[in-house]
């Protein structure tokens, strides 16, 4: 968590910081703060609370110079306050760091250093690092900086500046993403390219131990010992206004109704419409391949586990290989029975959090092959796992993930088609159906979301709720829980997602009169047994919303109210019917006067474990 960002050229840079950090807020908003290398030395200037306050705190005498550091912070070490507010800076002030991560010797560090008789201004890890910089600085701010990242053990983007040596800004990583970016006659440093994207297309995406010495001329990169490093420019293919509201409220709206654009942009040159063929050709398996593949572990953390859920029915049912599909923070550290004959893919919109990294590691020292499915090209999932499978979603700010998710509910059924056809379990006909029904998807999302008027009186409605019950069987259990992780993650009602036929092994004692109870009922093999399961609930008096396809008189016989989706198969279903989910959620958040970007101590990428 935490966003960083720099700037070094001709510009005054405090402009550049703030709307950088303004662009990297997602990360974390308990605090911001600048430190700007000013005429006498680096002003630092930070607060608690969003970077409005920051700009407030600023207004009228906002620092001037042209080369500075910022940083939004998702407070680990240290609750939330002006004083652990970054940048962090040595007792002189002459030394500033910012930092995204964790120092995980930082006490043993800290006791060393107070013994020494040094004072510390704010509880956080960060701290000792500025304390470290100074001290190690005898005339050379990169050996300095070597030295640091050889006494600290943990996982950091960081970014270094001092009064001695103006002209130069030090960064570097592990574990924690940072992008280089490069202009002319200036530079700059992020922890995402949304914060440099207004300015140039040209970056270095970073690897863990190098660094990079970013001046306003050029950009000189090393290794941990100092010796140069090339790298290839990597070049953005989006632009700034894929990173803005684009005239929507909030970044989850618009990226809720970008999900066409993103379904299209993730099947484009996988899919054939017209022959019904579908292929990877970043995959290129074959038969033997599978052959050796005995069992596949999905592994991943909150929305992006939902998906590996559905994902497991997709492969176990189209493939027919067995899918066991883990929580990552579980999986890394619960011995997993995993060899040369199992395929883990890891899911991450980031392709930066923490957990899932740590358990794609697992999966390779236990031999395993890996398949990342990532958002983010160049993202530590992107270069670490042995294969990956991009989803073209585009950059996703909100918090709330919801074009990610449906992104990569389409690539777990590619693949499981794929491996379906590879592995010949898969009948010709279901697989051209299949793949011909992807190609309607975008049309079909287009018309649901459009029809929302419904949705915003339910939120209205039901907006007032302390819990709410998600309930499905099958495939729309799988969507249940990503329903429920919606509506508690943005408005903070109190939301449980269960199997509809496991409600009465306890849970049922929680339905009382007027609870919202959401139903899923796109699966037609257990149909009948959702339509009793919504009885059980109506016997006692909850409220219920159904979900279910155009033309389904029956549903709307049990239910209070229904919200119908277009009728598609079994397996696409899941990409339509999380819709209704989606807008319910950021509606009850509206409704609830949430600020639905930003929900209460959460960030966007977790990358802290
Ligand atoms: C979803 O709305 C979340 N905010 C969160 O659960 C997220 O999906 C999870 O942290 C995993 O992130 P990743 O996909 O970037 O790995």
């Amino acid at each position: 968590m935490c966003g960083i960002v720099g700037y070094i050229g001709k510009r005054q840079a405090t402009g550049f910081l703030l709307d950088g950090l303004s662009k990297l807020e997602y990360r974390g908003y308990d605090s911001a703060g600048i430190a700007i290398l000013e005429k006498d030395g680096p002003r630092v200037e930070k607060c608690m609370g969003r970077l409005d306050a920051l700009r407030k705190k600023i207004e009228g005498r906002v620092p001037t110079g042209t080369v500075g550091i910022g940083h939004t912070r998702w407070a680990t070490h240290g609750r939330p306050s002006d004083h652990n507010a970054h940048p962090h800076t040595d007792p002189t002030g002459k030394f500033v760091v910012v930092h995204n991560g964790i120092v995980e010797n930082y006490l043993s560090l800290k006791e060393d250093m107070l013994a020494h008789g040094e004072q510390f201004s704010s509880e956080t890890d960060t701290e000792v690092l500025a304390h470290l910089f100074a001290n190690y600085y005898k005339g050379n701010m990169e050996d300095a900086v070597h030295r640091v990242l050889k006494t600290i053990r943990g996982s950091y983007s960081l970014a270094f500046m001092c009064a001695a040596e103006p002209d130069k800004i030090i960064c570097t990583k592990k574990d924690n993403p940072l992008v280089v970016g490069l202009g002319k006659d200036e530079n700059y440093i992020a922890s995402d390219i949304p914060a440099i994207i207004s300015s140039t297309r040209d970056t270095y995406i970073m690897n863990d131990g190098e660094i990079a010495i970013v001046t306003a001329d050029g950009v000189k990169l090393t290794d941990l010992k100092g010796n140069p490093i090339t790298k290839e420019i990597f070049k953005v293919n989006w632009n700034a206004e894929a990173a803005e509201k684009g005239g929507f409220e909030h970044f989850m709206l618009k990226e809720i109704y970008e999900q066409p654009k993103s379904i299209r942009d993730t099947m484009r040159g996988r899919v054939n419409g017209k022959t019904g063929k579908l292929n990877f050709t970043e995959l290129n398996w074959n038969k033997d391949f599978l052959k050796d593949i005995h069992k596949i572990f999905i592994v991943a953390c909150g929305t992006a586990y939902h998906a590996g859920i559905v994902g497991k029915c997709y492969i176990e049912q189209l493939a027919g290989i067995p899918v066991e599909v883990d929580i990552a923070s579980e999986f890394r550290y619960r011995n997993p029975i995993v060899d040369k004959h199992t395929l883990t893919i890891v899911i991450s919109q980031s392709g930066e959090t923490s957990d899932t990294l740590a358990a794609l590691r697992e999966a390779k020292r236990l031999g395993s092959h890996t398949l990342g499915v990532t958002n983010v090209v160049g993202s530590a999932v992107g270069r670490e796992a042995d294969q990956v499978v991009y989803t073209y979603a585009g950059p996703e700010i909100a918090v709330a993930s919801t074009k990610a998710y449906t992104t990569q509910l389409l690539v777990m059924l590619m693949l499981a088609i794929y491996m379906g056809n590879l592995k010949e379990n898969l009948d010709s006909a279901l697989s051209e159906d299949l793949v011909k029904g992807i190609v309607e998807i975008p049309e079909l999302i287009h018309r649901q979301v459009e029809s929302v008027d419904q949705i915003k009186v339910f939120a209205r409605k039901y907006g007032s709720a302390e819990d709410a019950f998600f309930l499905g069987r099958g495939l729309d259990y799988a969507v249940a829980l990503e329903g429920a992780l919606k509506l508690k993650e943005i408005s903070y009602i109190h939301a449980e997602a269960y199997a509809a036929g496991e409600l009465k092994h306890g849970t049922l004692a929680l339905i009382v009169q007027r609870v919202p109870v959401i139903v899923i009922a796109t699966q037609e093999d257990i149909y009948d047994k959702t339509l009793s399961n919504i009885q059980e609930v109506k016997a006692r008096d909850a409220s219920v919303i159904a979900i279910g396809y155009e033309g389904d008189e029956k549903l709307a016989k049990y239910a209070d109210h229904v919200i119908y989706i277009p009728r598609t198969g079994k397996y696409l279903a899941p990409l339509l019917s999380v819709l209704p989910l989606q807008l319910l959620a950021y509606y009850a958040a509206l409704t609830r006067g949430c600020d639905v970007d930003k929900p209460r101590n959460l960030a966007k990428s977790v990358t802290v474990e």
